[in-house]
């Protein structure tokens, strides 16, 4: 028989979840019932434009429940729901890799069109990145950015990334080769 206050006390740990708070908006951990906003914003041609193609277009709610799945198993926690008034509006987070990158993870993020051109992702870009440094055994932490995605380039300079090179001729997206502009932020 467990006594009542260890229950009470377990409770408050299974419910402390992470959440980084931005000026209109949070970073936060994935909920079950983020899957159907992440249906809706996600299925836009203009954000899967900029993103790998492993992202999936058409973005079906099968796809969303599989992810949001995928989200809730993460221990640590590297990849959050861009929320605001707690409600999806897109998503950031750091994928590592493995060999000799171990130290060295990729940062990838995206918003809802609708919440484009408020700011939100070169501050949730900067929190991610504090949060990152801070917390996990990292010393770099680098981006990829499509010749076309002037608006990413402009998010990451704002956030203090550097552009270390263009790779010519690096991406095959939507029918066009494109250079791939490399970003990196290093540990202080
Ligand atoms: C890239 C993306 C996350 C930007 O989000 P956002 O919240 O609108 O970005 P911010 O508002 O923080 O900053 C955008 C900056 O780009 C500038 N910008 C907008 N359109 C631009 C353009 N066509 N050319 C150059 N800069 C542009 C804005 O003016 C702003 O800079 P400023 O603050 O100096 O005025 C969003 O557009 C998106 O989700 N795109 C699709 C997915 C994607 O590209 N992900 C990144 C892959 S590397």
């Amino acid at each position: 028989m467990v006594e009542p206050w260890i229950n009470y006390f377990i409770t408050i740990i299974v419910n402390l979840t992470m959440e980084l708070k931005g000026t209109n908006f949070s970073l936060r951990e994935w909920r079950t019932d983020d899957a159907e906003l992440l249906q809706k914003h996600a299925d836009n041609p203009n954000v899967y434009a900029f993103l790998m193609d492993r992202f999936p277009h058409p973005y079906t709610m099968g796809d969303a429940v599989s992810w949001v799945n995928l989200m809730l198993l993460q221990k640590p926690v590297v990849t959050f729901v861009i929320a605001v008034d707690d409600k999806l509006a897109g998503a950031i987070g750091l994928e590592f890799r493995d060999d000799i990158y171990s130290k060295a993870p990729l940062l990838g993020y995206w918003l809802g069109e609708e919440f484009w051109g408020r700011g939100i992702a070169t501050e949730a870009v900067k929190l991610i990145t504090n949060y990152a440094f801070s917390t996990l055994n990292i010393v770099r932490i680098q981006a990829a950015v499509l010749s076309n995605n002037h608006r990413s380039m402009r998010v990451l300079e704002k956030a203090g990334y550097i552009n270390e090179g263009v790779l010519k001729n690096n991406i095959f997206k939507n029918g066009e080769v494109l250079d791939e502009w490399v970003y990196g932020m290093v540990k202080a």
